[in-house]
């Protein structure tokens, strides 16, 4: 048999914290595969990268006192003995910042627009008088339309569940300021995801055995027609006004993408930037056809990863994922997903303090993994 020629990722971790168990997890996972691939003689290469752009972090960092140039570096300098200390071997960390990001995001983009597939339009959003922005729907809180709670974020309410727009909200205020925010127009640039070229594809990509059939599930209702004969998928919003921290769109002063439209472009600008290092041609690997991608993810990014994503790259012309792997979520409390911004993000690190051998992690979640994305 002829030796297969891999490129594999995880998910880019935002660059606004450590990581936590969840993390290691899915690196695991990731690099126990690439290390039976490579068993098999296969030729793999096993990237990854720091998110590092979005108003998110942009907002921490200015917390800190840091740029978010510094901010991101500082986090990425403290990654390597949590990678290390668990055995995970990626040939390289990037990120999402790099020079090879800014160019490699801004050229799909192009090729997305020669395609026909990008179009603007004049949005009213929230904007914060006082620190001169537009407010994303996590910055803006008030009162709950349905049952009145206070301070509720501008897209759901915590109390009673209703989701909503924040312009439903009652005494809006900035979660940054405080200040009364006031409607302003903005132009925005959208991908045309409800293209019938691009809902063709996806029927096709989706069912070609590139995802779970459990995946598919979840996925199909973007896809395929609903009860009002239209399918969910509507235009995807990809561009955010300054202050940001992310890519300048181009020919289109002031304007940035979305953190999201570059995320993923970091998986091939980490690859690439490997390749500049190893010596080899990026562009060829990537335009032979023999060349298998696949993707290492939570089941709380599948929308981004299996439908934006492939649809990013088929039509700018580029190669799209063979499969895309989603696990389930690390739990504690009963079934709660362990992140950091809820406070339950285990350090890693305490395990390997403790003395505690990473094999024995390895080992334990290994067994527990499957080709499913249940919850462990
Ligand atoms: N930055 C985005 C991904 C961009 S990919 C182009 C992001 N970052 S994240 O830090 O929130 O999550 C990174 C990965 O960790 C995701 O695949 C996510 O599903 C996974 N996990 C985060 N919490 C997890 C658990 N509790 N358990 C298992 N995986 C978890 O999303
Ligand atoms: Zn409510």
């Amino acid at each position: 048999m002829s030796q297969r020629r891999l490129f594999v990722t995880t998910a880019l971790p935002y660059a606004n914290g450590h990581f936590h168990i969840g993390h290691i997890m899915e690196y695991i996972q990731a690099d126990i595969w690439v290390r039976f691939q490579r068993m098999q003689g296969n030729e793999v290469h096993f990237v990854c990268a720091d998110d590092a752009h979005g108003a998110p972090i942009m907002i921490a960092a200015d917390k800190a006192g840091k740029t978010p140039q510094q901010f991101v570096a500082d986090i990425a300098a403290g990654r390597k003995p949590y990678l290390d200390g668990f055995h995970i071997a990626f040939d390289n960390w990037h990120s999402t910042d790099a020079p090879e990001n800014h160019e490699l995001a801004q050229q799909i983009y192009r090729d997305l627009k020669a395609n026909g597939l990008i179009e603007t339009r004049t949005i009213e959003q929230f904007f914060d008088p006082e620190k001169n922005m537009f407010l994303h729907d996590r910055f803006i809180k008030g009162e709950c339309p349905n049952c009145h709670a206070k301070d509720q974020y501008g897209d759901n309410c915590e109390v009673c569940g209703k989701v909503y727009s924040p312009t439903e909200l009652i005494n809006p205020y900035s979660a940054l300021s405080g200040a009364k925010p006031v409607l302003k127009n903005s132009e925005h640039f959208f991908f045309k995801l409800s293209d019938p070229r691009c809902l063709a594809f996806l029927d096709q990509w989706t069912q070609s055995g590139a995802v779970q059939p459990e995946v598919l599930n979840k996925i199909s209702e973007w896809i395929e027609p609903g009860e009002d004969g239209k399918p969910k998928m509507g235009d995807w919003d990809i561009s955010r006004d300054a202050p940001y921290f992310g890519i300048e769109i181009p020919d289109a002063p002031g304007k940035y993408f979305y953190v999201w439209l570059d995320a993923p472009v970091g998986y091939l600008a980490s690859l690439k930037n490997w390749f500049g290092k190893k010596g080899l041609d990026f562009d060829a690997f990537m335009a032979d056809p023999a060349t298998e991608q696949f993707h290492f993810i939570g089941k709380d990014i599948i929308t981004f990863h299996t439908l934006f994503w492939p649809a990013m790259l088929h039509f700018s012309g580029r190669k799209v994922p063979n499969a895309v792997f989603v696990h389930g979520f690390l739990t504690v409390n009963n079934g709660e997903k362990m992140s950091k911004s809820r406070g339950t993000g285990l350090d890693p690190m305490k395990y390997l303090q403790l003395g505690m051998n990473p094999e024995w992690l390895r080992y334990y979640l290994a067994a527990k993994l499957s080709a499913r994305n249940e919850d462990i």
